[in-house]
């Protein structure tokens, strides 16, 4: 149910004090009045920009969390003198029983990165490399680059998506092998029986290595074929499945996401998890985003037509954007990526930053209609005028 401006302020209210909470939200202006609106209706209705700036540089839900998980962390601050032990079980049940797993099946984490940088402290080591695309989500790649790990980087193909071949070739003697699917930040995917060829190629490669298959992008991925790793990671004590609430549940600034594996593969990540790394309060919200079916269906939907007409449009002016199966779009803008990004902000458009090997390519994600209906003239029209910063 979502709550009205009148609980939210009670709420607000209860928690700082009334007498300076209301001033603070009178003086606000423009933000007092969207206080309490559902944020799916709010950021439909072109009510998120930040300091006049279009964000569209960090793969987030542009739509906000669900108004479901804002009534939960709002009552979850009763329990916030508390540790976060009841929560973090509730969080791992949850999990579980959304996937149709066993708890035992779960890890938790201060998001799915911090399930990645598990995975490679606990499976890389000194002779036991990584190995993870060139370009693909650097988590891992940072982790093992800290940790002086060895790293092999076979590069994207020529349709950008991951070279599962060459990947398989670099296994041998790997202690981690990671698979981002769909990528970030090419959003090309591949089908499950694709990924599972290359789990059975690495396991006879290389039968000490893990391989982690990250599907932070999961419920945005409508290509044929496309499918969840889970099932397989469940039997095959290699394999591990990271999961995000970052993306389509819109809680990137909670911090909440976790993995799926074996149960034998668990208890040798679990060690390495911070201890009470995901706060009671980010639980709750996670914990009602498990049974938000309906708000998925809607966010991917949304997520789709935006993305249709970004695609046609940056295509439309002449530009090239590759086909993505994500909430972002790369686009062949033949210049430097971190020069553009910089024109594009000083024009009150964020974008993503490069992504080396990449040198002429930059990520956009997918705002909101309005917010892409705003945005795409500004970037389109400093790529027409030829110079970064035209
Ligand atoms: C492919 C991929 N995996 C994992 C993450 C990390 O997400 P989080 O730590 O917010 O769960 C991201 C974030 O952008 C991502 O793109």
């Amino acid at each position: 149910m979502p709550h009205s401006r009148r609980s939210f302020l009670g709420t607000a209210t209860a928690l700082v004090g009334g007498a300076t909470m209301i001033p603070m939200l009178q003086a606000r202006g423009m933000e007092a009045s969207w206080a309490g609106t559902d944020p799916l209706e709010r950021a439909l209705a072109g009510g998120f920009d930040v300091n006049g700036i279009i964000r569209l540089n960090s793969n987030e839900n542009p739509y906000g969390p669900s108004s479901k998980a804002i009534d939960a962390v709002l009552k979850s601050f009763d329990a916030a003198n508390r540790y976060p032990r009841d929560s973090d079980a509730a969080l791992r049940s949850a999990i579980a029983k959304r996937h149709g797993v066993k708890d035992e099946n779960v890890l938790i984490g201060a998001g799915s990165g911090e399930t990645l940088r598990i995975a490679t402290e606990a499976f890389t080591s000194a002779t036991a490399h990584l190995v993870a695309a060139a370009p693909t989500f650097e988590n891992p790649i940072t982790a093992a680059t800290r940790l002086q790990r060895p790293i092999k980087a076979p590069k994207v193909d020529a349709q950008f998506r991951l070279d599962l071949d060459a990947m398989a070739a670099a296994s041998p003697g790997s202690g981690l092998v990671f698979v981002c699917n769909p990528n970030n930040p090419t959003g090309t995917a591949y089908p499950l029986s694709d990924v599972l060829a290359l789990v059975d190629k690495v396991n006879r490669a290389s039968p000490g290595a893990r391989i982690l298959i990250d599907e932070a992008y999961f419920e945005y991925c409508d290509l044929p074929g496309y499918d969840t790793a889970i099932p397989a990671a469940l039997s095959n004590k290699s394999l591990i499945v990271s999961r995000t609430f970052s993306k389509i549940f819109g809680l990137a600034g909670m911090r909440a996401g976790y993995a799926i594996a074996h149960a034998d593969t668990i208890k040798a990540l679990e060690p390495w998890r911070m201890a009470n790394g995901v706060s009671a309060i980010t639980a709750a919200a996670a914990v009602a985003s498990c049974d938000l079916d309906d708000h998925v269906k809607r966010q991917s939907v949304l997520n789709r037509e935006v993305r249709e007409f970004t695609l046609k449009t940056v295509n439309a002016a002449g530009f090239k954007a590759h086909p993505t199966y994500t909430n972002f779009i790369l686009v062949e803008v033949g210049r430097d990526p971190n020069e553009f990004q910089k024109a594009c902000l000083a024009k009150g458009v964020a974008i993503g930053r490069a992504f080396p090997p990449l040198d002429k390519h930059a990520r956009i994600s997918v705002g909101t209609m309005d917010e892409m209906q705003r945005a795409l003239p500004i970037v389109l029209g400093i790529l027409k005028g030829g110079r970064a910063d035209g």
